[in-house]
């Protein structure tokens, strides 16, 4: 498997992002309809290739976050999905864990999951108390800002410093 780094400010490829639209959708039911994005186009993405078939995908997004009186730099893992042929392998670990290590600047990387299984395998937990509050945005607009407990799938992985701090979570932007 051969991993390939992309920041968002590179030259586009028309069919390097045909790719990246097609696995999305197929790993998202078509949530991200045919883009290559789903609430903004992230900073940077890492991609695991079979020769020229695209198995694997994750964006990685650059922010600070305010929780309680402190403000950490964060990294934010977006749109994380393996092709359904490939999964199993280890791909979706290794393309979390490229991530994790182009982001040493950030403090903390943070993940939305519904399913939890992989994230805590490789060092996420839940955090306990999430009371988060977010740019709710959709079909492309900003509607609201959101006050919501998401305990249930804020997950956090330290990637330097202290544990994370108490407090209410401002996402000052959109959730990932
Ligand atoms: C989640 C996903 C990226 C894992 O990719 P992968 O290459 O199979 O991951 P790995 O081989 O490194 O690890 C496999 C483990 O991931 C866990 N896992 C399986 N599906 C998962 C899911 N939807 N979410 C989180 N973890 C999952 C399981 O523990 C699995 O191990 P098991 O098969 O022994 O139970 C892949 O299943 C996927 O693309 N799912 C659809 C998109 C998605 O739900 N993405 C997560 C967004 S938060």
């Amino acid at each position: 498997m051969k991993f390939t780094e992309h920041p968002a400010a590179e030259s586009s490829d028309p069919s390097r992002d045909a790719a990246i639209a097609s696995l999305l959708d197929a790993c998202f039911d078509s949530a991200h309809g045919g883009r290559t994005w789903f609430k903004q186009i992230p900073h940077e993405r890492l991609l695991a290739w079979s020769g020229s078939d695209l198995m694997g995908h994750v964006g990685m997004e650059y922010r600070v976050v305010r929780v309680g009186e402190a403000i950490l730099p964060i990294l934010g893992i977006v749109d994380l999905c393996v092709a359904r042929a490939a999964r199993g392998q280890g791909i979706g670990a290794a393309l979390l864990q490229g991530a994790e290590e182009r982001a040493r600047g950030q403090s903390f990387a943070l993940a939305m999951a519904d399913d939890p299984r992989l994230y805590q395998r490789t060092g996420y937990s839940l955090i306990q108390a999430a009371n988060v509050t977010f740019l709710a945005i959709d079909e492309s607009r900003c509607h609201s800002v959101i006050r919501r407990n998401l305990s249930d799938v804020f997950m956090v992985k330290r990637l330097a410093c202290d544990a994370w701090p108490d407090g209410p979570i401002d996402l000052l932007g959109h959730l990932f």
